[in-house]
């Protein structure tokens, strides 16, 4: 069998924004799986659509999609399911097998080097399997090309041969289902995105939410975890279910070291304070980006590498670690002539507001309590995480 199937069955292929994980000042509010957060992730994991929290709208589509399949007797659409990361998109795929009751293969896009590692993947899978490739808008062209032939009429030309000798011959494959999951929907090409008869486009959870995904792991973690406990992490946790995982274990080992074990909200406050994850769930670098912004630059305009200067990162760790929660969170805005603070990044920081009023998003100023600065809407105009 060629390398991507060697993959355990329950890894992330990648960091999530295609490429190696970016350090972090602090790691607690990352969306992506570190490396050994993996094993406790597959854990936690759901298995049934049943247990599946959230996401009414993709989990009632899929539900229908599924069950129509089972009763023709057939393998469903092939599923594309996109949206940032730590959202549920591998356990949905895992899910759907679970659900189909047939096997899952896992491989990822930059896992496929060459077509020929997806061709002997392909023929290998058996009659309704599921072949899962995370990451999907990495996959090279001409693993690409060699997809659409699969996807549409369960066929593989292999090539025997090199040069003007060589010859295609079809190979006949098992019907399947192909799971694809991306974090950038927008970079997918167009041929390949209407090949998939259902897309599920995941959306950030909601509070309530999240506090049944931590009331559900507190319970497979065995700890005890009030209601007003959770709903102190789940404040915190960016709508994220990974980081609401995460920050349970660290607020965890707090009670279990500093308290009685029990995750109450004072415990949950001092943990969470320890691990420098404030009430929005921005963290040390979250925060020093938008402190530079408000109380040196004066909110701003300013660019990103000036930015990232004052806070001694990289332009790029600013850029796609930094900004897009704090733009969907309403604090930052980024605009032609640079970053700019709204007026909830001031009463955030607890900094006063300006006399001459907060920077306009197009130049000039606003008065306090105007319009002019207002937030966009949570999630209106994030660029890294929703560029679908
Ligand atoms: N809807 C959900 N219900 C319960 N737990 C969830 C849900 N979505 C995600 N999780 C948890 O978050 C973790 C990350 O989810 P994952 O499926 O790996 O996200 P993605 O593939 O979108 O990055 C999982 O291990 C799981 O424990
Ligand atoms: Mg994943």
């Amino acid at each position: 069998m060629s390398a991507p199937f060697d993959r355990p069955l329950t890894a992330d292929a990648t960091d999530g924004l295609g490429r190696d994980a970016v350090p972090l000042a602090s790691g607690a509010v990352s969306p992506q799986a570190g490396d050994d957060e993996r094993v406790v992730e597959s854990a936690l994991r759901p298995h049934s659509l049943a247990d599946f929290i959230g996401q009414p709208k993709v989990a009632r589509q899929l539900d229908l999609v599924l069950e129509g399949a089972k009763r023709r007797g057939r393998p469903p659409d092939h599923v594309l399911l996109s949206g940032p990361p730590g959202l549920g998109k591998t356990s949905l795929a895992l899910i759907i097998g679970s659900e189909l009751g047939t096997s899952v293969k896992i491989t990822s896009g930059p896992a496929i080097e060459r077509s020929g590692d997806l061709a002997a993947m392909l023929s290998n899978l058996g009659p309704g399997d599921v072949l899962f490739i995370d990451e999907i808008h990495r996959i090279a062209r001409p693993a690409e090309e060699l997809l659409y032939m699969a996807m549409e009429d369960f066929r593989v030309d292999v090539v025997v041969g090199k040069g003007p000798g060589a010859t295609a011959i079809p190979l006949e494959i098992n019907p399947f289902t192909l799971v694809g999951a991306t974090t950038r929907a927008g970079l997918l090409t167009g041929p390949l995105r209407d090949r998939f008869g259902f897309v599920g486009q995941m959306e950030f959870y909601e509070v309530a939410e999240l506090q049944q995904v931590l009331a559900r792991s507190a319970a497979l973690l065995g700890v005890e975890l009030t209601d007003e406990g959770s709903a102190e992490i789940a404040g915190r946790s960016r709508g994220t279910p990974r980081i609401a995982n995460r920050l349970l274990r660290r607020v965890r080992d707090f009670a279990e070291v500093r308290a009685d074990g029990r995750v109450t909200r004072e415990v949950a406050r001092a943990a969470l304070a320890l691990y420098d994850v404030d009430e929005l769930g921005l963290d040390r670098l979250d925060r020093a980006v938008l402190e530079a912004l408000v109380v040196r630059f004066g909110g701003g305009p300013v660019g990103v590498a000036t930015l990232a200067v004052a806070v001694g990162e990289e332009p790029h760790t600013v850029e796609e670690v930094c900004e897009p929660f704090l733009v969907r969170a309403g604090l930052l805005a980024r605009t032609p002539r640079g970053r700019v603070a709204t007026e909830a990044a001031w009463r955030h920081l607890d900094v006063p507001l300006p006399r001459g009023g907060v920077p306009l998003l197009g130049g000039g100023t606003a008065v306090p309590g105007g319009t002019g600065g207002a937030p966009p809407s949570p999630g209106a105009s994030s660029e890294t995480l929703f560029d679908a």
